[in-house]
C-alpha cells in the first residue's frame, strides 16, 4: 500500500469550493409555510485534491450537505453565497458529467443479477452513438474485472425475500455503476457504513486504488480504523457546519497537539 501524503502520480481534476453557506427553511407552520432559516454550512472554504479526501466529522456535523453542495445536487436556492469551482472553472453541464455519486442507501434493483444491474448502468448512461452494445458489454466486463466482483457477476441483488450478494459486494456493485463513465470525480456519501471491518477495509482498499489512477475521490466516513485513516491524504473536519481542520490527513494529530 503506499503511504499517505504520497503524491499520486497521476493529476486528475482538483475542487475548490469557496465561502459556501448553506441554509435550508425550517418550516414551523405547515398552513403558512413560514419557519425559520436553518444555516448547514457557515461560510466553508476548501480544496480537494486527486487522491483521497475524506470528511469526517460528528452526525449532524454538515457532511453530507458539504458533500450535496459540492456535488450541485443540493437546492440552489439555499445557497446565500459561495462558488464550486473544478480546476479554476465554473462547474457547467459538461463538468458534472465527469463526475459520479455514490449515495449512502444503495439504490439497486432486487431482482437482477450484478452483470445486468451494471449494463444497465451502461445502457442508460453510455451515449448510443459512441458506444456499440458490444462495447457497453467490453466496459462492463472490465469493471466487473477492476472491482473483483467475477465470483458474484451472476448473482442477484436480492431483496428482502430474496437473499442475493453480501453488503460488500452490494456496495461495490453500487460503485461500479457510477464508474461506468469513467468519471474523474467521485463523490461518496459513508462508503463503509453497515459493512464489517474488513469488508470496508477492502472498499477503502479498492477507492484508494481508484484515486492512484488520477481521479479525485471524495467522501464522508465514521469512524475509520487506522490502516483506513493511513489511506487519506486530505483530510476535511467539521463541526456544526464549520470546519475545524483542513489539510494533510498525516499532519492532523501534530495541528491538535500544537493548540
Ligand atoms: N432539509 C433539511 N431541513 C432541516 N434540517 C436539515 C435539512 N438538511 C439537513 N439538515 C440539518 O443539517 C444538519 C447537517 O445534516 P447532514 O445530513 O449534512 O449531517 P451529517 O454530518 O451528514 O450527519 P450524519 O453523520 O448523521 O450523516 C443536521 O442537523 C440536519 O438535521
Ligand atoms: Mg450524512
Amino acid at each position: 500500500m503506499a503511504e499517505p501524503g504520497v503524491c499520486v502520480s497521476v493529476n486528475g481534476p482538483s475542487l475548490t469550493f469557496q465561502n459556501i453557506r448553506y441554509t435550508v427553511q425550517e418550516r414551523r407552520n405547515l398552513c403558512t409555510c413560514s419557519g425559520e432559516e436553518k444555516e448547514i454550512l457557515k461560510n466553508v472554504s476548501g480544496l480537494m485534491k486527486t487522491g483521497m479526501n475524506a470528511i469526517m466529522g460528528p452526525t449532524g456535523s454538515g457532511k453530507t450537505s458539504l458533500l450535496d453542495v459540492i456535488a450541485g445536487r443540493k437546492d440552489p436556492r439555499g445557497l446565500r453565497s459561495g462558488r464550486v469551482l473544478v480546476d479554476g472553472q465554473l462547474v457547467t453541464a459538461e463538468l458534472r458529467l465527469s463526475s459520479a455519486y455514490v449515495v449512502q442507501d444503495d439504490i439497486l434493483m432486487g431482482t437482477l443479477s450484478v452483470r445486468e444491474s451494471l449494463l444497465f448502468s451502461a445502457n442508460l448512461r453510455l451515449p448510443q452513438r459512441q458506444n456499440s452494445s458490444s462495447a457497453k458489454k467490453q466496459r462492463v466486463e472490465s469493471i466487473i474485472q477492476e472491482l473483483g466482483l467475477q465470483d458474484c457477476a451472476d448473482t442477484k441483488i436480492g431483496t428482502e425475500f430474496l437473499r442475493g450478494v453480501s453488503g460488500g459486494e452490494r456496495k461495490r456493485c453500487s460503485i461500479g455503476m457510477e464508474l461506468i463513465t469513467s468519471p474523474s470525480l467521485l463523490f461518496l456519501d459513508e462508503p463503509t457504513t453497515g459493512l464489517d471491518s474488513n469488508t470496508a477495509n477492502s472498499i477503502m482498499a479498492l477507492l484508494h486504488r481508484l484515486s492512484r489512477s488520477g481521479k479525485t475521490i471524495i467522501f464522508s466516513i465514521h469512524q475509520p480504523r487506522y490502516s483506513i485513516f493511513r489511506r487519506f491524504d486530505q483530510l476535511t473536519l467539521l463541526h456544526k457546519g464549520e470546519i475545524i481542520y483542513a489539510g494533510p490527513s498525516n499532519d492532523t494529530m501534530g495541528y491538535f497537539q500544537s493548540l
